[in-house]
């Protein structure tokens, strides 16, 4: 059979390596054989889904054998209305995962060339390298994209650049300024996606979204998702902001039904749910406070985050301090994956999770010293 795979698979299927998620609960229970299992490792809202959401999925669940509506027209119509812009400048994915792997699919060509940071969220490269995209990969400069320096990587040959603002796994961003001077020096014929997945917690004064840009440079794409501030990762939903034509051009690409009504319903509860999101916004600030004192009491070296999680250079291998984590019931995220081996990305949990996580990391801190 590796035979029939090696000839008969596409080229690029060899230069990809499958995705690396968080390790799920249940896994880490049945192979550690533990009861009692936190995961901070996905970026997942602690507090759960919006209540409004979960009322809307009852609601609606004696209708999942009809199929939903292909067209999402009035989660559309919503977004639209809320973020003042017409539903055809709007794509709804089965997670913003989806809008990333149909941009690829509408828009590379092998041989192309696609720009993005270093490190940076995994799918990026992956969707691009699926298409035969020839990735330039620029490393951050103190963890946060390193303009300047991407934009020396442009060439004729470019078709797309990605910045994921802010960052995952450092959760930095790229200020307003920053983005609108690189705007402002990139080709109009490349392909700008920002994606802003975390773009709700964000609290900086220098930041803004790159919605703001769209009507200079349309042919820039903003990805947000329903997968975290929302809680409905499991439901997979996201989508993308951009001008009626790249939309329309996604649309060619799409699957039909591509995202469940389920979603659909659950998505525009969510956003309705004022209450869940200050909540969750209020339990990651106070969250963020606790560990930015505990790391730098224990001496540890984190990096200031505009996200949902921290990255924590811990000066040491991090897969050993994860696995030594994992069998304390905590899962963390090693960032090995990401090409940094000695650091992991916690996401910020409840407090009861972070006195949890700080316990155990000072545990395995000092198993490991001796
Ligand atoms: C930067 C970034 N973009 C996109 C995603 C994927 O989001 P979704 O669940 O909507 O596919 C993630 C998930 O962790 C992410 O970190």
């Amino acid at each position: 059979m590796d035979d029939f795979i090696a000839r008969r698979a596409r080229a690029q299927v060899f230069n990809l390596k499958p995705y690396v998620p968080g390790k799920p609960i249940d896994e880490v229970k049945r192979e550690l054989g533990l009861t009692d299992v936190i995961k901070m490792a996905s970026n997942e809202n602690p507090l759960g889904p919006a209540p409004l959401a979960k009322q809307a999925i009852i609601e609606h669940l004696d209708d999942i054998h009809i199929y939903p509506d292909s067209y999402c027209f009035e989660l559309k119509a919503m977004l639209a209305a809320r973020l003042n812009i017409g539903p055809e400048c709007i794509a709804i994915g089965n997670g913003s995962d989806e809008i990333l792997k149909m941009l690829a699919e509408a828009f590379i060509n092998p041989g192309d060339e696609v720009i993005l940071a270093y490190p940076t969220f995994a799918e990026y490269e992956l969707v691009s390298t699926v298409m035969g995209a020839n990735c330039i990969k620029v490393p951050l400069r103190n963890n946060t994209h390193d303009l300047p320096a991407m934009l020396e990587q442009v060439s004729p040959g470019t078709k797309l650049v990605f910045i994921c603002n802010p960052n995952n796994p450092t959760g930095t961003i790229v200020s307003r300024q920053a983005l609108g001077e690189f705007v402002r020096e990139l080709p109009r014929d490349v392909l700008l996606v920002v994606d802003e997945a975390y773009s709700e917690y964000v609290d900086h004064p220098d930041y803004e979204s790159a919605q703001a840009m769209l009507g200079q440079r349309p042919q820039t794409i903003v990805l947000r998702t329903f997968s975290k501030i929302y809680g409905l990762a499991a439901l997979r939903l996201g989508y993308g902001i951009s001008s009626p034509e790249i939309i329309n051009t996604l649309e060619r690409v799409r699957e039909p039904f591509n995202v469940n009504s389920l979603a659909q319903y659950a998505g525009m509860a969510a956003l309705d749910d004022v209450d869940h999101i200050a909540l969750s916004l209020e339990l990651n600030r106070s969250g963020k406070a606790y560990l930015y004192q505990a790391l730098a009491e224990m001496g540890l070296n984190y990096t200031p985050t505009q996200a949902n999680f921290i990255f924590i250079d811990l000066g040491r291998d991090a897969g050993t301090v994860f696995l030594n984590m994992l069998n304390k019931g905590v899962i963390v995220r090693s960032c090995e994956s990401f090409g940094c081996p000695t650091s992991i990305r916690v996401t910020i949990g409840t407090m009861e999770q972070n006195r949890r996580f700080i316990q155990a990391l000072k545990a395995v801190l000092q198993e490991i010293e001796g």
